[in-house]
């Protein structure tokens, strides 16, 4: 029995030694030392030894145990270790490597452009508002004084969703909502920023969908020369101090007198080039004065309150500043173009 015991100690320890996984160590363990173990097999049979024999071959078995038990926590103890380093070793960070670049993105020219012009208005007093870009046939002609069948009405071609509502030809509507809001009782100082629909053609001047930004000023005693005034104020912000402005006559069904206004060119300083087409000016926008239908149909008394009011295309604005040739590249998303407009 002795010899037994030296055997199952010799192999049990030769395999700890051989084992590299904390797996199949566990499994020696169960194999050895638990209940159904080699070890306890052999101490079962224990009974059949003299009395003599027994304490002897008792601390022997102890003995045996101990060894086992030990070479196995020895050997786990190792293997942990072990785990523990290669993990470490794989998990380790070379911070020697290049870091990975982070790409930071930016407002898009147009939203630069029409905060630019939003903050200039704000800071002459104007408030910001808005409105739907599905609209009415009332608010987007016939309470600008644009009745059914009027010829003007060709000047946009629209796109109709049903017999009373399209997709908005340009943001004068909000001028009538807002007045409307007001029933009349109050003087208006807002511009309207947001996107109209025409039905044309995309080339390099047209887009079927664009942005305009609205401005309207009512009050008692506002007269043509506070229209040209803001004018003047607007086009020297936006395009420099020596720029110069003129007002030509047009035709607007809403405005009365209506104007387009014209800025000096910036490339030939006004003596004529291929981009003011010879002229030495370049278009900017429509204005006029409110005229007197518009402001009654709003509910305003036009005996009492004036006003003017004024369109813009910030795309038109953004091309002359920077020297864009197609309106296209505002909608394309072409990221080489794009960047080359953030602030960092
Ligand atoms: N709504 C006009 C257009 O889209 C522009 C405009 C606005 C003209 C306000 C006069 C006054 O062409």
């Amino acid at each position: 029995m002795k010899e037994e015991l030296e055997t199952l100690q010799q192999e049990a320890l030769a395999k700890v030694k051989q084992t590299e996984k904390l797996k199949a160590l566990q499994e020696i363990r169960v194999a050895y030392l638990g209940k159904k173990g080699s070890l306890t097999g052999v101490l079962r049979g224990m009974g059949k030894l003299s009395k003599e024999e027994r304490p002897v071959v008792g601390e022997i078995a102890n003995r045996v145990r101990e060894t086992i038990t030990s070479a196995l926590d020895d050997k786990s103890a190792e293997l942990n270790e072990q785990e523990l380093e290669e993990q470490l070793a794989n998990e380790s960070i070379d911070v020697t490597l290049p870091g990975r670049s982070v790409q930071v993105g930016g407002p898009h020219l147009l939203t630069s452009i029409v905060e630019e012009i939003e903050d200039l208005f704000v800071g002459l007093g104007f408030e910001i508002k808005e409105g739907p870009e599905v609209e009415t046939d009332y608010f987007n002609f016939e309470a600008l004084n644009l009745p059914k069948n009027h010829p003007a009405r060709d000047m946009q071609d629209s796109f109709y969703l049903t017999n009373e509502l399209l997709l908005r030809t340009h943001t004068s509507p909000v001028q009538a909502r807002t007045m409307q809001s007001l029933e009349g009782s109050e003087p208006v100082k807002m511009i309207c920023p947001g996107k109209v629909y025409r039905r044309d053609t995309d080339d390099a001047t047209h887009s079927h969908q664009f942005t305009q930004i609205e401005g309207l000023y009512v009050d008692k005693n506002v007269r043509m020369s506070d229209l040209k005034g803001i004018l003047d104020v607007f086009a020297k912000k936006m395009f420099g101090d020596e720029r110069e402005i003129r007002l030509r006559p047009s035709f607007f069904p809403f405005t009365e007198p209506s104007v387009e206004m014209d800025i000096s060119c910036k490339v030939c300083g006004g003596k004529g080039c291929s981009v003011c087409k010879q002229t030495g000016w370049i278009e900017i926008l429509g204005a006029g004065m409110v005229h007197p239908k518009v402001l009654e149909m709003a509910g305003y008394d036009s005996s009492v309150y004036s006003g003017f009011a004024f369109g813009m295309g910030p795309e038109r604005i953004a091309m002359l500043k920077y020297g864009i040739d197609d309106i296209r590249q505002f909608y394309t998303n072409d990221k080489r173009f794009l960047k080359q407009y953030h602030q960092a």
